[in-house]
């Protein structure tokens, strides 16, 4: 696999001091805005904070109680919303999807630019929606946590330290890529 790829994880700890410049942030949003798109729609849509600006400090209000300890660590905090249009089963299902292929290249660009993202469903949504004013077809899905990782653990939460150095794990491929039928394991390379 790429290391772009093997090197993207999503952390928690951190640099709290660290920025990130509007150039490389404008290279992840293009990341984003150049993702594959059902029908050429282009519903997803980015709300941008940088860390000690209205905007992010509002996300950071937003967010749930177990990401309030560590994502207003990162140096910015982009919203990745999406339409919402219950009447078309399609474009809500496809927007969702649009939605994750966006954050994916945005991870991987900041990946390459050394910047590490997390993304988050733990936040308000409806709060996010109110204070942001989203029309009523978008609906906010993600907040994506940039940030560069802290040089000095000792400095982070015991917590934070613990649950960024758990190894990272996944189903066995055998498990989830199939051939012929559903659960017939697909004869990857061993
Ligand atoms: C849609 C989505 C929502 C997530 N929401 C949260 C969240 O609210 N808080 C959090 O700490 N991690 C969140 N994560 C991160 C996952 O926990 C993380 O991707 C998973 O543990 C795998 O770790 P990795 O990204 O390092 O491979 C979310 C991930 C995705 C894709």
């Amino acid at each position: 696999m790429h290391e772009l790829i093997t090197g993207r994880w999503s952390a928690r700890g951190y640099d709290p001091t660290a920025t990130i410049s509007t150039a490389d942030l404008t290279e992840i949003l293009q990341a984003g805005r150049w993702a594959a798109t059902w029908g050429k729609v282009q519903p997803v849509r980015f709300i941008v904070g940088v860390r000690g600006d209205v905007t992010f400090t509002a996300m950071t209000e937003l967010l749930t109680r177990g990401n309030k300890p560590w994502a207003p660590d990162a140096a910015a905090l982009i919203m990745v919303c999406t339409t919402d249009n219950p009447d078309d089963a399609k474009a809500h299902d496809y927007g969702a999807v649009d939605l994750g292929l966006a954050v994916a290249q945005m991870s991987i660009q900041a990946q390459a630019l050394g910047i590490n993202t997390h993304p988050m469903a733990g936040f308000d949504t409806a709060g996010a929606r109110a204070r942001f004013a989203l029309p009523e077809d978008s609906r906010a899905m993600v907040i994506l946590a940039v940030g560069r990782l802290s040089d000095d653990p000792s400095t982070l939460s015991p917590e934070v330290r613990e649950r960024d150095s758990a190894p990272r794990k996944r189903l066995p491929l055998n498990e989830i890529a199939f051939a012929e039928t559903w659960g017939q394991a697909f004869a990857a390379q061993p």
